[in-house]
């Protein structure tokens, strides 16, 4: 039983209000309203309120656990990549008389420029290391079966993209290892059955090494691969999305009642 409260002294009584007062409000509750005022403009004009609602608020299988978020540490490996790539790129030079002194000029001469292309080539590095343990963990999980086939799929291509990004990066600062590296990479690419020497031959843009090489492997490795890159993964996330992530395989031995509650 709640027992009424005690009456209040008249001088803690709130005094009431005067004709022609106004009601204060706190400056913190004109900033909410503002914000809330703005999302609703945008709102009302775009309606992206409910698919953002749709993006946002989805049901979590029980479970859930820090290797979920391999994924996502993968898109922050990319984007990172994208924004260093474009930083790089403003003073890059994809020719083979300038290639060489580019890069030496941002790493000694640009402000921060050494920790940007540094950023770049062990980020490039991290992504491919987090995308084979984001694939380990799909894998391990059985998160590539029924209905996540075709996300399984996108992911197999957006892996290997992510090595021909890797690949076609490791010539672009054209000094004496990535010349024989690359060198030997189009040869191996060469011996593949049927399709080896197009391929190589594709790469080379020809017979021969030389300057159609660099300015090809550049336009790949900055505009085909990461626009190819970027639907891909807008693709793989809507399908995330639509489709929600797999519960871990050990929640199975609990029984199919308990997990159908927990699956989107
Ligand atoms: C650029 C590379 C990639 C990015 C940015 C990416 C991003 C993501 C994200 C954010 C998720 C949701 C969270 C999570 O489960 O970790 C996810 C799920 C998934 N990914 Fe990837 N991924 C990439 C590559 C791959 C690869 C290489 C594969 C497999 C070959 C793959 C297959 C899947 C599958 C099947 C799911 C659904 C997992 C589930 O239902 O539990 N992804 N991905």
């Amino acid at each position: 039983m709640k027992l009424p409260l005690p009456p209040l002294p008249a001088a803690l009584k709130p005094k009431p209000k005067r004709p022609d007062e106004v009601e204060r409000v706190k400056p913190i509750e004109q900033v909410k309203e503002a914000g809330i005022a703005s999302v609703d403009w945008l709102d009302e004009r775009t309606s992206l309120g409910q698919p953002t609602r749709w993006i946002m608020f989805r049901k979590v299988p029980k479970g859930t656990n820090w290797f979920y978020t391999l994924g996502s540490a993968t898109l922050f490996a990319f984007l990172s990549q994208a924004v260093t790539g474009v930083f790089l790129a403003m003073y890059y030079d994809p020719s083979i008389t300038n290639a060489y002194e580019s890069a030496r000029h941002i790493t000694n001469d640009v402000f921060l420029g050494e920790f940007v292309r540094g950023m770049h080539k062990w980020g490039s590095t991290l992504m491919v290391i987090l995308v084979c343990l984001h694939m380990a963990r799909v894998f391990f999980f059985g998160a590539y079966k029924y209905p996540r086939e075709l996300n399984w799929v996108i992911g197999v291509v957006l892996l290997i993209l992510t090595f021909v990004m890797a690949f076609t990066g490791y010539l672009l600062p054209f000094d004496q290892r990535s010349y024989w590296a690359t060198i030997v990479g189009v040869n191996i690419n060469g011996t593949g059955p049927l399709a080896g020497p197009f391929l190589s031959d594709f790469l080379r843009g020809g017979a021969e090494f030389g300057a159609t090489t660099l300015s090809r492997f550049y336009a790949i490795h900055m505009l085909l691969l990461p626009g190819a890159i970027i639907a891909l993964i807008g693709a793989h996330l809507y399908l995330v999305t639509k489709l929600g992530t797999t519960a871990p395989p050990w929640l199975k031995a609990e029984g199919e009642e308990g997990l159908r509650e927990e699956r989107v």
